[in-house]
């Protein structure tokens, strides 16, 4: 670790990624020292009991501000994002969100003189024009969709800052992030996660991408180790700082469904494309990561098997409880 990060601050933190960060690094940093805020304003029993909780609108410096002065906050991961297809949608609210609340972050963190900020990225930046296959870190970035286009601006955003004011920004390109905890919020890859609850709860599952469609994905647990690992690597070794390409597996909708039906031979899965088709297609099969392996060296542990056992335990035992969607 280059400085110390002392009293951290998640912003939306309520959602996917944030809500299970914010519990990891309260248990790595103390509970008292990791501040959640999220816009909505009603957290989980989990999130609220275990330490502190504020609304805070990333769009609105004010809120923001107030937070930072009250906790002497040194370090923020800024997880409050617009998504892939909520972005579609309503693209206005996504650059807004994306990057006016990135820009009030790394603002924030010069004029705190923060230790640290870390803004996740997406192979959303990546675009048809991409190579494809082991798609390289350092490639073209021509995004097709608003959030893609926020996602390349933000790594810009913040490359340009640790260059121009000498603040510690980093950042990692998320895949598809699957978990059991919290849904996910409007993204591609929202599939990925619902065709497990789906498959526990009804059996079936309809998906929104052809069955032939392969993206890059990760499990929770590589998530939240390569965010940390990332946060926690020596500064002197980065040569990127924003753009971290970080890989873990990838596997086509119709494999996702082989291997859920490896555990439930009953489950079937019917592929009906959506609007959403297009953005999976535009976007990498596979993930070139040996930059974030030499410089912070970034190793994943979870494959598609085990990851699919762990879900379905997790999930099973939920919907036996009642409280599959808790
Ligand atoms: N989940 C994935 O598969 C994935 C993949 C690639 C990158 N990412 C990136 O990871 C980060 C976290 O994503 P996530 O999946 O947890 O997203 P999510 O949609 O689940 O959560 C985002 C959170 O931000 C909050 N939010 C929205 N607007 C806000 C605002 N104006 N001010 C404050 N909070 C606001 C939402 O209430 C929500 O709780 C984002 O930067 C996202 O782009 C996620």
């Amino acid at each position: 670790m280059s400085k110390e990060m002392k009293n951290i601050l998640v912003t939306g933190a309520m959602g996917q990624i944030g809500s299970e960060l914010t519990m990891a690094l309260r248990n790595r940093y103390g509970a008292e020292n990791v501040v959640a805020t999220d816009k909505r304003t009603n957290p989980n029993p989990e999130l609220r009991d275990s330490g502190p909780f504020y609304s805070v609108d990333v769009t609105q410096r004010t809120s923001l501000d107030a937070v930072i002065k009250k906790h002497n906050i040194d370090t923020i991961y800024h997880m409050a994002a617009i998504l892939s297809a909520v972005g579609e949608k309503n693209p206005l609210l996504c650059w807004d969100v994306n990057i006016n609340g990135t820009l009030n972050v790394l603002n924030a963190a010069i004029d705190f003189e923060m230790v640290r900020v870390i803004i996740p990225s997406s192979i959303a930046v990546f675009g048809p024009d991409t190579p494809k296959e082991n798609t390289p870190n350092d490639t073209i970035l021509r995004p097709t969709t608003m959030y893609g286009v926020t996602k390349v601006c933000g790594e810009r955003l913040g490359d340009y800052f640790v260059k121009r004011f000498g603040i510690d920004v980093r950042g990692l390109r998320y895949p598809g992030i699957i978990s059991a905890e919290t849904l996910p919020g409007g993204g591609t890859t929202d599939y990925a996660v619902e065709i497990y609850y789906k498959a526990v709860e009804e059996g079936k599952y309809t998906c929104f991408v052809r069955e032939d469609t392969r993206l890059p994905m990760m499990y929770m647990p590589d998530c939240i180790k390569s965010t940390i690992d990332l946060a926690e690597a020596d500064f002197s070794r980065l040569k990127h700082h924003c753009d971290f390409n970080v890989g873990s597996m990838s596997f086509s909708a119709g494999e996702l469904a082989e291997s859920i039906k490896k555990h439930i031979p009953h489950f079937e899965c019917k592929f009906e494309p959506d609007y959403r088709q297009q953005i999976a297609d535009s976007w990498p099969s596979s993930i070139d990561d040996s930059v974030a392996r030499a410089e912070w060296d970034w190793e994943p542990e979870w494959d598609l098997d085990r990851m699919t056992k762990d879900m379905l335990e997790k999930l099973t035992k939920r919907h036996n409880q009642g409280n599959l969607y808790k």
